[in-house]
């Protein structure tokens, strides 16, 4: 059997990087408890009930006959109205060109600017699908490497210098997936005047948009004179909750949107009239669903990014905007390929590990945030716990036994650490802190039975907990997740909880 060149292209390491997502569904599907989170989206949330009604409403008024291939115009025009918004220049609707999700928008817009011989740059870490995406065509995918220390923003510099004779597009997006960063007003500026410069497309990736600030982010189109210049891809998939309804979008000049319409009649044959019905109801209403998502996004990362923050030789980069948290495993020396596939084999949580996003995100791994908060601590807490494990493998983990205490588990069904019990771990540390050695957080461990119920002589199991000093130094207190931890761990009548005190150089 022969097959295309064009399967080779669209097969590579790109597809590898999904394997730990498609292994925790696959676990999942068998009736494993799985966390995952090695996916953008809200796994618990559903799209917004008007959005849903419009849909019924629309197939109810017999709404599923084929429908206009570049888009009905009911959702160009809404789309004309709310891009004209967003970028704050005139869109008129024959700027606008539908498709079936982002995904499909940036594969049709490669295909109609992109073929053999030609360059196109992306950013690292970039979304998974760029290489295969914009090397479809036959086009070479040239990477710009970013740093996690610079929180991956991008210098327009490092592009400059890999732009060549052969360069027709530079794909950029922002606000960025994974890394969650928003380059610079001076950075998308110095992108545009070279494309306007040297003849290149400038692609904007924008899915995310709508989870930044308002005003805070400015789309590269709405540069004066840039618009030509410019593809804007979009998607309703964030922005109102609607990952499985398959609708975005290209904003673009209008003999590019001409092509992309004879492509989408070979392609697709356009999108079902009641999903662009109810696409036009998401875009009508987007201000008040928009905000809403975004104000839960932000209160889960802030949250997230808190407890990761605290947990020894972990570090979390860029994560300011967008439905991930980006952390970095290097000073636990492991890779965080081994680190994900551990905390998926050990504790049933499913993150991705960034090398699929290029080079520079060795050693990071990408977390959804999405998802709900209790299971976000829990995860977080796994988090911790694995990281300690491979704390302990290195030179760097200091750590010394402070003390063992007996705590009897009070409450019959979540027993936990009371308040007495408590605090004389508190006092017991920090006496051990104040006798000399400079450590910065201790942790406790406490021995259970594996099944949860009452203390038994058999197999037992160990798990661990984390305290922290605040800032001032003044004060210990529990992390966040150690709650998340203690309640999924019914303690036994009586423990033996062990203090110890590290530190992760
Ligand atoms: C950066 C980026 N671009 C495009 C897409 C695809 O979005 P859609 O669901 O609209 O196809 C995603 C999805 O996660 C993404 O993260």
């Amino acid at each position: 059997m022969r097959f295309s060149d064009l399967t080779r292209r669209v097969g590579g390491k790109g597809a590898d990087a999904w394997q730990i997502h498609y292994t925790a569904q696959e676990r999942q599907r068998r009736g494993e408890s799985v966390i995952i989170l090695s996916i953008g989206q809200e796994m618990l949330e559903t799209t917004p009930r008007l959005i849903i009604d419009s849909a019924f409403d629309s197939l109810n008024r017999g709404r599923h006959h084929y429908s206009d291939i570049g888009g009905e115009p009911q959702l160009r025009n809404a789309l004309a109205k709310f891009a004209s918004a967003q970028m704050g220049i005139s869109i008129s609707t024959s700027n606008c060109a539908v498709f079936a999700g982002a995904q499909n928008a940036l594969f049709a817009a490669s295909l109609c600017t992109l073929e053999e011989g030609d360059e196109a740059i992306i950013i690292e870490p970039y979304y998974a699908t760029y290489p295969a995406t914009f090397s479809a065509g036959g086009a070479d995918v040239i990477s710009v490497p970013t740093r996690p220390e610079d929180d991956f923003m991008l210098r327009a510099e490092a592009v400059l210098e890999r732009i060549t004779d052969r360069t027709r597009c530079i794909v950029i997006n922002c606000p960025q997936n994974p890394a969650g960063v928003i380059y610079s007003n001076d950075c998308i500026d110095a992108l545009v005047e070279v494309c306007q410069k040297q003849d290149i497309w400038l692609i904007s990736d924008e899915v995310y948009s709508s989870l930044a600030a308002p005003n805070g982010f400015r789309s590269p189109a709405s540069i004066p004179g840039a618009f030509e210049r410019c593809i804007t891809v979009s998607s309703v998939s964030k922005s109102h909750r609607m990952t499985g309804w398959r609708v975005g979008w290209i904003i673009a000049d209008e003999p590019l949107i001409r092509h992309l319409f004879n492509l989408s009649v070979c392609m697709s044959y356009g999108l079902p009239m009641f999903i662009q019905d109810a696409a036009v109801t998401a875009l009508e209403h987007s201000k008040d669903v928009s905000e809403k998502i975004r104000h839960e996004i932000d209160r889960k990362r802030t949250m997230a990014v808190g407890i990761l923050n605290q947990i020894n030789g972990i570090q979390v980069r860029g994560a300011r905007v967008g439905m991930f948290v980006t952390f970095d495993v290097r000073k636990l020396g492991v890779s965080a390929t081994e680190f994900a596939w551990k905390l998926l084999d050990d504790h049933q949580v499913a993150v991705l590990p960034c090398i699929a996003f290029g080079r520079s995100g060795a050693g990071i791994l990408r977390m959804n945030i999405g998802e709900s908060v209790s299971n976000l601590e829990t995860a977080c807490a796994s988090i911790n716990d694995l990281a300690r494990t491979f704390a302990a493998r290195t030179k760097n983990w200091i750590c010394h036994f402070v003390d063992t205490l007996w705590i009897d588990g009070r409450t019959p069904n979540y027993p936990s650490l009371d308040d007495s019990s408590f605090s004389v771990i508190q006092q017991r540390i920090r006496k051990f802190s104040f006798a000399g050695s400079s450590f910065h957080s201790g942790f406790f461990t406490w021995r259970h039975p594996p099944n949860g119920g009452g203390w038994t002589n058999g197999p037992t199991t160990w798990s661990t907990a984390a305290l922290a000093q605040d800032s001032s130094r003044s004060r210990w207190m529990v992390l966040p997740f150690v709650a998340g931890g203690l309640r999924r761990t019914r303690l036994g009548r009586r423990t033996a909880v062990h203090i110890w005190a590290g530190t992760v150089s």
